[in-house]
């Protein structure tokens, strides 16, 4: 962190925690906080709480907390750094290159040396595509029904076959060998010298790129049968797998009302190429929450289309759940006859494709399917116990009122009596809502419910039940605190109750940007435990933690201290702690 605590204060100054939160779950104003559910659990009632006036937020159920940076940082999953740009970049705010730290500038330096070598390498793949002698490879994507705008569009290519045209061609222009091995587009030998060969060699080249169009990656394909099939780029400071999707630059700006997620490379484009401009893939890699957090910001719905094989069916059982708890709405497409969207566009066309895809089943409609694949539905007691299953996943995962449409649905599908499927589904609906409150009472299976130490809960007492506070102040010394984050807040609640005036958080947002210290300032600042509402338990608190460490701070003394005069105060005092009564009615 090098930028100047202005700047920073500038920055979470002008972006309303509360509108930012807002993007996340629904706020409604409560007093002089806001309240909505919490984003980092599962939870049917509001317990967390946003104060505009602290600008920090806290959960009462799991205990997350911090500012609107933290906030991105956790959601977002990004740096302090990339939160800070962010930021700025919302607000418009101009960072200037002066306020970063020599590493800084040093890893931006290398990062716009890594796009332009992987600029210049994708301009190189596909100049050889066109090239006489790799006719063969043009051949290649034209045969599998490729034109020649869609290979420009998507910017493919081919590495020559020899094994290092492209480093020497690189080399040529300038670039270091230290910098060619971090594009991930080489490889070094043990042998022959440590020798740098092309890693992509011989292979059909798939640009990846990012939000802006730059590339990032590559993806390539063995023209014959020979494997590894694809080989990907290694991940660097420029690409991460799970935060990317095949397709996303074109796909985002598509306009279409529902994103269609696809297994592969040729899937993509070749849907792209039929018209659905909206289609995506995970880049060999599973579904990730990263990826249906990036999908969840430009739409609502997602359509898996996945090979129909059994991999196919288990990998789109696998991100329903994903999509879901990001809040989209979910329907799964798997093609009959053991094709994939390539090989089904080919023969049916883009009528067909579009129907399919607007008659897609709900996902829940597809776990139910792949369900009654596993009984003999003939069987009377394979039936009952089909019936059992889909009523206990109902009861699991939908809305009530997803419930009653499906109670419907399947009753008529199934042909058996709605009442009675009814009663077999409030059975499971009873343990479901059980298990579910259950879950809920332990927060998320995840992010466990945050502990924090008696320092923390005892400052969180002191901030918020003041006219107590009041009597023991005297007896209190930010000194009797940890150093750092727990002595700043300690001196600030001391100094409030002194001056009556409110704490200072610009210090406390650019002194302590981590997320566990935030989480920790806005615990301490937000937090009101109810339960010292009762008088004698927060007198007896007080008091027991004053001589508790009062008792912490003199030995730490004793221990360091040369002085004589000190010790013999120290000892003193701590004799005298023993007798001490705080009197909080005269006090
Ligand atoms: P074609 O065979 O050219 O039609 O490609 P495809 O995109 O249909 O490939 P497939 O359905 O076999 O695989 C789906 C995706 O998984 C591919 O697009 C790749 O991203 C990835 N993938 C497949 N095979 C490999 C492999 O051998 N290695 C790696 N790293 N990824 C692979
Ligand atoms: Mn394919």
């Amino acid at each position: 962190m090098r930028y100047p605590e202005h700047v920073i204060e500038e920055i979470r100054e002008q972006s309303d925690i509360v509108s930012i939160i807002s993007e996340y779950t629904a706020l409604n104003k409560k007093g002089s906080s806001y309240v909505g559910l919490c984003p980092f659990h599962n939870e049917k009632t509001p317990s967390f709480s946003v104060s505009e006036d602290k600008q920090l937020y806290y959960c009462f159920g799991c205990g997350a907390g911090g500012n609107v940076i933290t906030f991105l940082m956790q959601k977002e999953n990004m740096s302090f750094f990339e939160v800070i740009k962010y930021l700025a970049e919302r607000e418009h705010i101009k960072l200037d290159e002066t306020y970063l730290s020599e590493e800084e500038i040093q890893n931006n330096k290398k990062r716009s040396q890594l796009l332009d070598i992987l600029k210049e390498s994708a301009r190189y793949f596909h100049y050889s595509l066109r090239a006489p002698e790799n006719e063969e490879a043009l051949q290649y994507l034209t045969n599998r029904g490729l034109t020649m705008e869609t290979i420009k569009h998507f910017g493919l290519g081919y590495a020559s076959h020899h094994f290092n045209d492209l480093y020497q061609y690189l080399r040529q222009k300038g670039y270091s060998d230290q910098i060619l091995l971090e594009s991930g587009l080489f490889l070094q030998g043990k042998q022959n010298g440590n020798m740098i060969y092309d890693r992509f060699a011989g292979r059909i080249i798939y640009p990846i790129f990012d939000l802006s169009k730059k590339v990032i990656a590559f993806g390539g394909r063995v023209l014959d049968g020979s494997m590894p099939k694809y080989l990907n780029s290694p991940e660097n400071i420029l690409f991460n797998k799970s935060r990317n999707l095949y397709g996303m630059q074109l796909a985002k700006n598509s306009g279409a009302s529902y994103f269609i997620l696809v297994e592969g490379y040729m899937d993509v484009i070749a849907m792209h190429q039929a018209g659905f401009n909206q289609t995506v893939a995970s880049l060999g890699t599973a579904f990730t929450p990263g990826h249906a957090k990036l999908l969840k910001r430009h739409t609502k719905e997602v359509v898996i289309l996945y090979d129909s094989d059994g991999a196919g069916q288990k990998a789109a059982l696998r991100a329903i759940p994903i999509l879901r708890s990001e809040g989209l709405k979910v329907k799964v497409l798997l093609l009959q006859e053991g094709k994939d969207p390539d090989e089904y566009l080919k023969t049916h066309g883009y009528d067909a494709m579009h129907q399919l895809l607007e008659d897609a089943p709900s996902d829940m409609w597809f776990q139910i399917r792949t369900i009654e694949k596993k009984y003999d539905l003939t069987l009377p007691e394979e039936k009952v116990k089909f019936l059992q299953e889909i009523a206990s996943v109902l009861a699991e995962t939908s809305s009530s009122i997803e419930q009653a449409i499906y109670l419907k649905e399947i009753s008529k599908t199934y042909d058996i009596d709605e009442e009675a499927f009814k009663a077999e589904m409030n059975r499971h609906y009873q343990t479901g809502i059980r298990k579910k409150a259950l879950r809920e009472n332990e927060v998320s299976p995840r992010q466990k419910k945050q502990v924090f130490n008696n320092e923390v809960i005892f400052l969180a007492n002191l901030y918020h039940y003041p006219n107590l506070a009041r009597h023991v102040q005297a007896y209190l010394k930010p000194e009797f605190f940890d150093e750092g984050l727990l002595y700043d807040l300690a001196k600030a609640i001391l100094d409030a109750l002194q001056s009556g005036k409110e704490i200072d958080m610009t210090y406390f947002t650019t002194h302590y940007p981590e997320v566990e210290e935030q989480n920790i300032i806005s615990h301490v600042l937000i937090y009101k435990d109810q339960r010292y509402e009762d008088v004698a338990l927060l007198q007896k608190m007080m008091t027991e933690n004053v001589k508790r460490l009062n008792k912490q701070y003199i030995e730490r003394r004793l221990k360091v201290t040369q002085d004589v005069n000190e010790v013999q105060n120290l000892l003193f005092q701590k004799k005298e702690l023993d007798k001490l009564n705080i009197d909080y009615i005269n006090g």
